[in-house]
Order: C-alpha cells, then structure tokens, then sequence
C-alpha cells in the first residue's frame, strides 16, 4: 500500500484525487451524486463505489491505497471522526469516520472541508511561507480554514474556525445550520438566492449557478435591485473579514472558492470595505487574494491530511 485518496463533497459534486506517498496525483476523479443531502451509509457507498472508480482509473488494486481523506462541510470533529452537522447529510450526530472506515476497509480521516482548503494552500499552495493564515471559502456556504504558527487551529471541540456562523445581526435572517443573523444567511449563495427570488422576473426553474450568474449580470448593467442585494452581501462578507483581522491579524487572507460572487464585480469593493474597517496602526493590511482552485485542488488538501495521518500510524507501528 503506497498511495493515498482525498475527497471533497460540494452540492451535488464529489471530487477525489489519487495521490502517492511523494504527493504526485496519479488520477482525479468528479462524480455526480443524485442529491445534495444523503443518510451517512449511503454517502459511505456513494464515496466508496468513487473510490473503485478512481483506483481502476488509475490501473491500480485498491489494496493499494492505504488511507482515505474526505472534507465535508459542517461542524466536524476531526480527531474522533464525528459530524455533528453537516448540510450533505440528512443526520445530525454522525460518527462518519469510523462508518467511512469500516465501508472502505481502510483508514478514513474527515475534516471540515474549508480545513482542508487550508492544508491544500498550506501544502501546495499560497501558504507554503506563511506562518499565520486565513483561507475563507465562498460556495453554497461560508468556510473557514485557520493557520496559526503554521499549523492548522480547530478549536478544542473541533468546531472553531466557523466564520460562517459568526453573527452579523440580531434575530436576522434564518441560516441552514438552524440559527438566525448567521453572516453565512446574507452572504452564501443561498442567501443572495432568496433575494433573487422577490426579484420582478424571476426565472425560478434556472439552476442555482444560473440564477447567481442572472443576478450578477443583472448587477453589472446596473439594475438597481441586483445591484443592492450584492452589494449589500458584499459589504456585509468585508465586515467579516475585517472582524477576522482584528482577531487575528494574520499574513494573508486568501478567498477560496468555485462560486466566489465577488470575484469580478465586487472584489475590489468587499477589500476596501474591509480595509477601511479594521484597526488602523502604521502598517500596511494584511495581504488579500483571490484563489479560485476549484474542487480537485481542494481533494489534494483531503489527501495531504490523509498522507499525514497515515505516516503517523507508520510511525505509531
Ligand atoms: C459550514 C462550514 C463549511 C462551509 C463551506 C458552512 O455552512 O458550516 O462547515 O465549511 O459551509 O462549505
Ligand atoms: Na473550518
Ligand atoms: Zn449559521
């Protein structure tokens, strides 16, 4: 056994790479899946009939693999393998790893999969040098990966680094996690869709990256409603980002993410909000990037945890 698998589930979409113990992907893997939502055995069998799919791929046994990272949104305890909530499954209170590990016969480790973000660019990517820093992930909701003195921070519960359920309003507006005036509930795709949806014109049967797309056009050509639901997202999201810097004043922010809403039209904007709002001393702010990696480059993330947790049990032998 000399190789590692990572997977990352977004929506409807599970991403996973095959990767060798020196990090080289040997083969990369997208799988449609038929809900956004499952019972936690079916997700096990989704992800194990992907991993098949991906080892035959690749032309090797599965015997060959020797672990298996996964990020998935929600509140996760990485260290016992528990979900406690996560929006791709229909059951709180899940013990995921141990049921993964059990579905594949190998050695499962989860994480939040904005963590996984962090281990990615911490890994490969924009924080290989940087001691102190921030990964923010925009999709269908908000995430967080936070790094601090180079390592990845989770929080004793396991639950930290939850910018998305950061508070942003009194008995605000409802979130998917159950609570309400979550910054996730005006700024995450969901969010700037229920707006869309009071919107004169409305097309309600177009996909959701559709409707984004409709919405973020229609802002561009300066269609006043368009314009204030996004700019009212975006300036709530910079108010995040500076609470997150006045906490924690890290190196380098970098905004992550397949969907980012504010990429082309409102970047600029959110990162001047920002900057105006975080504590002002005689230096320049922390550096802000835009990092679009897509998927794949996020299951690298899961297999760099997953290489690092099965080099551990090497080494507990
Ligand atoms: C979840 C996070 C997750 C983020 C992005 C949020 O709703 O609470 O755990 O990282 O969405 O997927
Ligand atoms: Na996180
Ligand atoms: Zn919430």
């Amino acid at each position: 056994a000399h190789l590692v698998a990572g997977g990352k589930i977004s929506d409807r979409t599970l991403s996973l790479v095959l990767m060798d113990f020196e990090g080289t992907q040997l083969a990369e893997l997208e799988v449609q899946l038929a809900r956004p939502r499952f019972e936690p055995e079916a997700m096990a069998d989704a992800l194990a009939d992907a991993i098949d799919a991906l080892a035959a791929q690749a032309g090797v046994a599965r015997s060959a693999i020797s672990g298996v990272g996964f990020g998935i949104a929600g509140i996760v305890e990485a260290t016992s393998g528990m979900i406690y909530w996560s929006p791709s499954l229909a059951r709180r209170n899940v013990e995921f790893g141990a049921i993964l590990s059990a579905r594949l016969g190998l050695p499962a480790f989860i994480d939040n999969d904005a963590n996984l973000v962090a281990v990615a660019e911490k890994s490969f990517g924009l924080g290989q040098d940087q001691s102190d820093f921030i990964v923010v992930t925009i999709e269908s909701g908000v995430g967080m990966g936070l790094v601090i003195g180079g390592e990845l921070y989770r929080g004793t519960r396991g639950c930290g680094a939850e910018f998305g359920h950061t508070k942003v309003h009194l008995d605000g507006a409802l979130c998917r996690c159950g609570q309400r005036g979550c910054l996730e509930a005006y700024v995450a795709d969901y969010a700037l869709l229920r707006e869309v949806a009071t919107m004169p014109g409305a097309d309600a049967t177009a996909s959701q990256a559709e409707r984004i797309e409709a919405l973020l056009a229609a802002a561009r050509d300066g269609d006043q409603m368009a314009r204030r639901i996004v700019e009212r997202a975006g300036r709530i999201f910079a108010l995040g980002l500076a609470n997150l810097v006045n906490i924690f004043d890290p190196g380098l922010i970098i905004l992550a993410g397949e969907q980012m809403q504010f990429d082309h039209l409102y970047a600029e904007e959110v990162i001047a909000e920002m900057r105006k709002s975080i504590v002002q001393v005689d230096k320049p702010p922390p550096e802000v990037v835009i990092h679009k990696w897509g998927n794949l480059m996020w299951a690298r993330g899961a297999a760099a945890y997953a290489l690092d947790k099965v080099s551990d049990l090497a080494l507990e032998r």
